[in-house]
């Protein structure tokens, strides 16, 4: 065994020579923000180059990173409305429509699928009178609003909600519509963790009591966290997902091994927005670090990784 490592280290070239990790600017998802209410565009706190947009605002974004090549995107849309049920999806709608009529096949477009946002509570689930989890109504709510983005034109759907069942009622609605071929991307082993506070900010979904402990994952057990992306394979997933990406690395491989599908990492806007208060403070370079948090999770297994920082890919220059 030769455990010389310094050998081969001389110069960049060899260096490269020697890299076994690589990835394709489309493998990295840009989040959206849209706002039924914002007007122009509102900075997300600690979110570095995100915002809160308005559409047509939104649409100039696109645009900008359309040069960048980043065209792969994850959209989260806060309406002007909460309410405790019977969503109306009419700004949902109306956002994808002029999304895709405007951007066609040139991007590709995926749409969080959730509760929080529509909510007065904040909660990502519908409750009954005796304050327990309104299944079936959850359930149709959620497989509702999935079939309203399919039928404005998303190109996969991504349920954030991890109720039991969610995957399957949302395949059985598309299929039954005749939309077969429109992809789920589940989140499928999410952790209830601290690390969601700046996008919550965004999407003015924090919960107005309690936490979501009641139907996301706990951080100190492993086999649930299996457990659940199993069961979204089983309900019919096309991609599975760890979150916090950056926090559940030892997750990846293990899910990989049981389903034998392509398993992404979502690195949270609590992670990202590390990397942008550590900046400003001068503690450390943004894009460098950005880099290497990206390397790491590719080096982990994650096949796609959804960040903030998707649009920078370019600058960072990876694909050279
Ligand atoms: C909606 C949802 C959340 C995130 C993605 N979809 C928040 C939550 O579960 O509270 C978090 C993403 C991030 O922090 O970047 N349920």
């Amino acid at each position: 065994m030769n455990n010389n490592i310094l050998r081969l280290k001389k110069n960049e070239i060899i260096r490269n020579m020697c890299v076994d990790t690589n990835f394709l600017q489309d493998q990295l998802i840009q989040p959206i923000f849209i706002s039924q209410k914002v007007k122009d565009s509102n900075e997300i706190p600690g979110l570095q180059d995100n915002y809160v947009m308005s559409l047509d605002r939104a649409k100039k974004q696109i645009e900008k990173d359309l040069k960048s090549n980043c065209k792969n995107y994850l959209l989260f849309l806060v309406p002007e409305k909460k309410s405790q049920g019977n969503f109306n999806l009419d700004f949902h709608f109306s956002a994808i429509k002029s999304l895709k009529d405007s951007f066609s096949n040139n991007i590709f477009l995926w749409a969080d699928v959730c509760l929080c946002s529509l909510t007065d509570h904040g909660h990502c689930c519908l409750y009954n009178n005796n304050n327990e989890i309104n299944l079936d109504q959850t359930l149709l709510e959620l497989s509702n609003m999935a079939l309203t983005y399919v039928n404005a034109g998303i190109d996969g759907v991504s349920p954030s909600d991890m109720m039991d069942g969610r995957t399957k009622a949302i395949r059985n609605i598309l299929d039954k519509n005749n939309h077969n071929f429109v992809p789920i991307m589940s989140y499928s082993t999410k952790f209830a963790s601290n690390f969601y506070g700046p996008f919550r900010h965004a999407a003015e979904s924090a919960p107005k009591f309690g936490n979501r402990k009641q139907y996301q994952l706990d951080y100190r057990n492993k086999n649930d966290a299996l457990r659940a992306s199993l069961r979204c394979a089983n309900e019919g997933a096309d991609l599975l997902m760890v979150k916090p990406g950056l926090y559940s690395l030892d997750l990846i491989d293990d899910i990989k091994k049981q389903t034998n599908m392509m398993v992404g990492a979502y690195q949270v806007s609590g992670e990202y927005s590390g990397l942008t208060l550590a900046a400003e403070k001068d503690l450390l370079n943004f894009n460098e670090a950005l880099k290497e948090s990206w390397y790491v999770m590719k080096r982990a297994g994650a096949q796609f990784i959804i960040t903030y920082g998707a649009r920078k890919a370019k600058e960072l220059e990876l694909f050279a």
